[in-house]
């Protein structure tokens, strides 16, 4: 692929509850990275709510913008292009970023280039690693998302497997939850998991027949909830560091076993991880131990590039900018939108 120099692509991400812009050189150079975290506030509920997110990504985008352009050390008229998430995510959310990325490209006559966040996610391995280029495969873990995926080129993804029902993100917040830990909970099950024993309960591991490379992982969430109420109806106590630590090695095994099993199909030998969960520090120890032992490159983003961010969508936003990706002033927010669909 041709690569045009020196583009300053100015992205906004506001598909959940982190107001985020960013401005990359590039597409690998990162300038800027701001990002207003809602955490606190929706801590109080345990979980995102939608509307509070939309009314707070209105109160912050323009200020976060801001810092973007003032850290880049840059003006409107320097940035290139502008790049914004799109779907999939909260409705009310997306239609912040994506009003504001096209009131920006209208007023500054810049092309639009609507990015899809997992997209976003996976090229988060582009920023720290120059030589890593596709073909390669990238497990997606986040709290909405656990996909399996082929990055055949840039922009051109097949999806080998996702999850039936909970996402790994989310299993890590409910669980997290029911032993009292609030939210977001998969931090605190990391860090709490450190101290238990992770063969003290057996928690279950599924394999959904036919589809080797998807997950599932309700019933393992049930089988930790079950747990908690046994010891609770039988007046036992337990130790939640053994349940977290069982817990993230259930997740981990899967995770690893089905990434494994597709990089040997497949015949890969670079892989990637991103999304929120991707930050795991018992899945980047699995990860990086079964590539090590069967000669598999591993690449995984800093923490800071793992959960949602603008720097990704600006370094996904640059190779769909090369490929011709434009969107006109009818660009949508698509809560649903399919990876690979433009
Ligand atoms: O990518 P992200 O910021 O948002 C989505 O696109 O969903 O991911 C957030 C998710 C949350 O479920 C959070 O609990 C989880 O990532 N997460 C972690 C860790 N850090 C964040 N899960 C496990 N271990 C972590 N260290
Ligand atoms: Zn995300």
């Amino acid at each position: 692929m041709k690569e045009i120099r020196n583009i300053n692509i100015l992205a906004i991400e506001s598909s959940c509850d982190e107001t985020a812009a960013a401005v990359v050189n590039n597409g690998r150079e990162v300038l800027s990275n701001v990002i207003s975290s809602q955490i606190e506030l929706h801590k109080l509920y345990g979980g995102v709510v939608p509307e509070i997110a939309s009314r707070k990504h209105i109160e912050k985008i323009n200020q976060v913008i801001e810092e973007a352009l003032e850290e880049a050390d840059m003006t409107l008229d320097d940035i290139d292009a502008i790049g914004v998430t799109y779907g999939p995510g909260l409705v009310g959310a997306l239609l912040v970023g994506v009003a504001e990325a096209k009131a920006i490209a209208y007023a500054k006559k810049l092309p639009l280039v609507g990015v899809h966040h997992i997209e976003g996610h996976i090229s988060a391995n582009y920023i720290e690693h120059p030589s890593l280029e596709p073909p390669f495969l990238c497990l997606v873990v986040s709290g909405g998302h656990t996909h399996l995926v082929c990055v055949k080129e840039y922009g051109e993804y097949e999806i080998l497997g996702r999850t039936r029902d909970d996402a790994a993100g989310e299993a890590y917040d409910k669980v997290a939850r029911a032993i009292g830990l609030g939210y977001p909970g998969g931090p605190k099950i990391d860090r709490l998991a450190k101290e238990g024993n992770p063969d003290a309960v057996k928690f279950p591991r599924a394999h959904i027949e036919g589809a080797p490379y998807d997950f599932s992982f309700s019933g393992l969430k049930s089988a930790v909830l079950n747990y908690i109420n046994g010891c609770q109806m039988k007046g036992q106590t337990y130790n939640p560091a053994d349940i977290a630590a069982s817990f993230q090695k259930a997740v981990v095994d899967v995770l690893v076993e089905n990434s494994m099993n597709a990089a040997a199909e497949f015949d890969m030998n670079k892989f990637a991880i991103a999304g929120g969960v991707a930050s795991n520090s018992a899945l980047r120890e699995g990860m990086k131990e079964a590539c090590q032992e069967r000669g598999i490159e591993f690449y995984y983003p800093s923490p800071i590039y793992c959960t949602d961010n603008a720097a990704m969508i600006g370094t996904a936003a640059y190779y769909e900018y090369l490929a011709g990706t434009r969107h006109g002033w009818d660009l949508n927010a698509v809560p649903n939108l399919k990876l690979g669909e433009r």
